[in-house]
């Protein structure tokens, strides 16, 4: 084959498109329903608003992003996150003018030059949350409420929500501190990468999936000891009120998580069906961010969702959505392709289902030729008439899962027919 896509990047197919629709649009209910309003921010940005948002020694900033030079020669990035363009966007667009909290949520394409493997490309998609002008562990509350009831909305259980607090800035450096004087023991039984983020990014070393790594970090510090008061109350509060809303969690002190701009609590939540990516979202407190990239001094808190993993773990449980209902009608005769249009129309009018398509045959074959065609387009019900049913006023229907019979009905009871075969 002479092209294929880009590694790491996936088509989406037809067939495959109803699960994407069907998420998207719970989430989209269930967000906006909560205050939620959507923002969409351009995929390329200045490769500066990654580099001061998401910090230069990262992962994702060091080796992991697509940047390239335009025609003027300026450095432009396909946003890996969604997190720094929003704090972008909320700053140029003066946000906080208009409300002292913004909600504000996002769907869509994110690029990071991962090496691809299950779960992990490079061109995945996000479903993101950003609570911004609240320092109030309610936020962070909420939004890990809200993460735990989309996963239960979709129809996922098994998942497990990981938490820990970074602490404030001051907090973190004395942790960093800490913990690079515990590693600066046993540096000779880490790996190459950890020996390196000892001087860079300190902390990535306690989520090193390396087993020589996990050994040593085993009896490493915990960040917790290294809280000061307010962030010790802030965490406790988030804990206290989780659980007085029956939100399981585990606290993980080696949850770090691999972007500079989380301070305080931060959270990731799993699922075994992923293997070695097992996170299906995370997200935390980024508190100096938005002062950091120019704006003010507000506090902020998100999350975002692996679209691709979510679907490997739905499918993993058998809990994808019901797919999409499909209702062909098999015509023959000019006169009974009216008819057709006019009962497609009537169907869709009557029968307010999210997840139902309605198609009408226009080319001029035999039933038998159209059955077929309605077996590829995946349909649960066929309606067929022809030119004997239309003088009757009746017309055929069949249900192609064959566990009804075929059967002739009215004109009139279709309708009521066909509602109570889809689901
Ligand atoms: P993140 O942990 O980098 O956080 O990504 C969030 C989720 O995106 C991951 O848990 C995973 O499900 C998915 N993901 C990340 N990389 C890949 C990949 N290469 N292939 C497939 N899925 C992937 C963030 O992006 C933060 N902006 C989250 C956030 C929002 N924090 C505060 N607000």
């Amino acid at each position: 084959m002479e092209y294929r896509s880009v590694r790491g990047m996936e088509d989406m197919l037809p067939q495959d498109a109803w699960i994407w629709r069907e998420l998207e649009t719970k989430a989209r209910k269930a967000l906006e329903s909560s205050g939620y309003s959507e923002i969409r921010t351009p995929i390329l940005e200045d490769t500066a608003v990654f580099v001061r948002g998401i910090g230069e020694t990262t992962d994702i900033v060091s080796k992991e992003m697509f940047t390239f030079l335009d025609r003027k020669e300026r450095s432009l990035t396909m946003r890996p996150e969604g997190t720094a363009p929003i704090v972008r966007a909320y700053i140029e667009h003066a946000l906080l003018s208009i409300s002292p909290v913004s909600r504000l949520y996002y769907v869509g394409p994110m690029f990071r030059a991962e090496r691809p493997q299950k779960g992990r490309l490079r061109q995945f998609h996000q479903i993101g949350v950003e609570v911004i002008g609240s320092s109030s562990p309610f936020a962070d509350v909420e939004v890990i409420a809200q993460i735990d009831g989309m996963l239960k909305l979709f129809g996922l259980k098994d998942f497990n929500i990981k938490l820990n607090s970074l602490g404030c800035k001051d907090d973190k450096a004395a942790f960093a501190k800490k913990l690079k004087e515990y590693l600066g023991e046993k540096s000779s039984a880490l790996c190459d990468d950890c020996k390196s983020r000892m001087d860079k990014n300190v902390l990535r070393v306690l989520d090193c999936k390396n087993d020589s790594c996990k050994e040593v970090v085993k009896g490493a510090p915990n960040v917790l000891e290294c809280l000061c008061d307010g962030c010790k109350n802030h965490f406790e509060k988030v804990k206290t009120n989780l659980k007085a809303l029956n939100i399981r969690f585990e606290e993980a002190k080696n949850l770090v998580r691999g972007l500079d701009y989380y301070t305080g609590t931060v959270f990731e939540v799993t699922h075994s069906a992923l293997g070695g990516q097992d996170a299906i979202g995370a997200g935390g407190r980024y508190d100096n961010l938005v002062r950091q990239m120019g704006g003010a001094d507000v506090g902020a808190v998100g999350y975002a969702l692996g679209i691709e993993r979510l679907i490997i773990a739905l499918k993993a449980q058998g809990a994808l959505p019901c797919e999409e209902n499909v209702v062909y009608i098999a015509t023959l005769g000019d006169e009974a392709k009216l008819k057709g249009m006019h009962l497609a129309a009537d169907i869709k009018e009557e029968i307010k289902l999210d997840n139902m398509v309605v198609l009408t045959d226009i080319g001029e074959t035999s039933f038998k030729s159209q059955l077929r065609s309605a077996d590829k387009n995946k349909a649960k019900i066929v309606i067929m008439i022809g030119d004997d049913e239309l003088k009757e006023g009746k017309v055929i229907i069949k249900d192609m899962s064959g566990k009804e019979p075929q059967a002739t009905i009215d004109m009139g009871a279709i309708i009521e027919e066909v509602r109570k075969m889809l689901c």
